[in-house]
């Protein structure tokens, strides 16, 4: 896992937890959100425009956007308000 873009030091985290992206496990801290979670493993490209299928990825962080949205178990989410657990299922709404 890489916590290159985590505030380091002096710093309360929750428990360990670990989901799924697609074909990967990350590795993210109870209390983050899917989409802090995902920021900090590096990956910003969460679903693809549906008419230039151009990248598209978190913006505001408080659930307003939709930009963010992704497939957690099954269901279309904001990823930035979405709680990580162990577990979960996450899909990204890229295009090829
Ligand atoms: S970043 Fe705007 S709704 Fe998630």
């Amino acid at each position: 896992m890489n916590d290159d873009l985590r505030i380091q030091g002096a710093v309360f985290r929750g428990r360990p937890v670990r989901f799924q992206v697609d074909d990967q496990w990350i590795q993210s801290y109870e209390g983050e959100t899917v989409a802090a979670a995902l920021w900090a493993c590096g990956i910003r490209h969460l679903r693809s425009s549906p008419v230039m299928a151009a990248p598209r990825g978190m913006f505001c962080y408080m659930g307003l956007c939709q930009e963010c949205v992704v497939l957690i178990d099954g269901k279309r989410e904001t990823s930035c308000s979405f709680p990580v657990s162990d577990g979960l299922r996450v899909s990204l709404l890229k295009t090829p």
